[in-house]
């Protein structure tokens, strides 16, 4: 298997590495082998290359079986050209590789619940998976930059999506559904914007014609984001275009307690990504005390969306249960009567359980 990382900045380096302890754990019980190739991404790759996404990064993913990354961004890089910030490395990854589809699973575990913002009784039993397209809409519509035009300062950012676009990523939400609570909602702004209306359309007509399996009900977005805090419950699958999708995806994940445990895997028709949901935490880094268990768990999803390792994939799951049962926490879970420990402590830690 040929694993290209990218590091990034902030926490990254450190959460990666710890990722890669447990992927070369799993590997040597499974039985395979693994090539890493390190290349840079985002403020690293500014720093480095001059640019966020360099040739040489490209060139490595798309030879890869699966990319693994940290995070991207900085203080250090805010004052850099637009085209050139480190978000803009994640954004040309997306769109080089093809990845329409963002996978945000969401669930409510027994080890977090008390740090929910919700009552446990309301945020218990939570278990979602938001299905976010992720390589168009108003991220990549034409972006005007502020400059005066008759004479006031004037900025733009297009929303815009195709037939094909919608009708992609929508089947992948049915399609996950099948396999998990047979109920998509799809969330949208219809009442206010053109493209959600023929979003909404899109998703209405396949449910009709593919998916009459499929329980299908439809959000206006600021009334999901009520929902999401009222009723998490309720949820499935949640199917939503690039904005929306960013947005509610940080929502659900304080939702779980945890911003740190919350992986994600990006996929299209070529090579899949896989990175924690979270960002690179530059007031955090160096220190050794950032929670390497999302990008763990993105290890997992690694393993059985790309590499085809169901059982690994599970081994990794059950490890990091193993590990919480245990008591072991970096310090964004820890509490009293619990055992603290070190980013790469906790790599191990979940290494030597599987
Ligand atoms: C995310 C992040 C990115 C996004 C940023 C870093 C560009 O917030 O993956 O959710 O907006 O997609
Ligand atoms: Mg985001």
């Amino acid at each position: 298997m040929k694993i290209t990382l990218l590091p990034g900045d902030g926490i990254g380096p450190e959460i990666v590495a710890a990722a890669v302890d447990v992927l070369n754990a799993t590997a040597k019980k499974f039985n395979f082998e693994i090539e890493y190739d390190e290349q840079l991404i985002g403020g690293a790759a500014i720093d480095g290359t001059g640019v966020p996404y360099p040739e040489a990064t490209a060139v490595s993913a798309k030879a890869a079986d699966a990319v693994l990354l940290g995070a991207v961004g900085g203080p250090k890089w805010d004052d850099v050209d637009p085209t050139l910030r480190p978000e803009k490395g994640l954004l040309q990854i997306r769109k080089d590789l093809g990845l329409y589809c963002n996978l945000r699973p969401m669930s409510v575990s027994k080890y977090t619940a008390h740090l929910s913002p919700l009552k446990s009784e309301r945020a218990e039993g939570t278990d979602m998976l938001i299905v976010r397209e992720l390589t168009g809409g108003i991220y990549f519509g034409e972006h005007n930059e502020a400059k005066e035009i008759n004479g006031v300062e004037t900025a733009s950012d297009i929303e815009l999506y195709t037939r094909p676009e919608v009708e992609r990523i929508a089947r992948f939400a049915f399609e996950s559904a099948r396999k998990r609570g047979k109920k998509v909602t799809s969330v949208d702004k219809a009442n206010v914007l053109a493209s959600s209306r023929m979003w909404r359309r899109i998703v209405t007509e396949m449910q009709a014609n593919e998916y009459p399996d499929v329980e299908l009900n439809h959000y206006y977005v600021d009334n999901c984001a009520m929902q999401f805090v009222l009723g998490p419950r309720q949820f499935d699958v949640v199917l939503t275009n690039n904005i929306f999708g960013d947005i509610l995806s940080d929502e659900a994940s304080v939702i779980a307690g945890s911003i740190g445990l919350l992986p994600s895997a990006s996929l299209g028709d070529g090579t899949g990504l896989y990175e924690p949901i979270h960002g690179s935490a530059p007031d955090i880094a160096g220190q050794g005390i950032a929670n390497p268990l999302g990008t763990i768990y993105s290890v997992a999803m690694m393993l059985r969306y790309s590499l085809g390792k169901d059982e690994a994939a599970a081994a990794v799951e059950a490890a990091v249960e193993k590990v919480l049962d245990e008591g072991y926490r970096t310090p964004d879970l820890y509490a009293e009567g619990l055992k603290r420990v070190s980013t790469s402590e906790m790599g191990k830690l979940v290494a030597d359980a599987i």
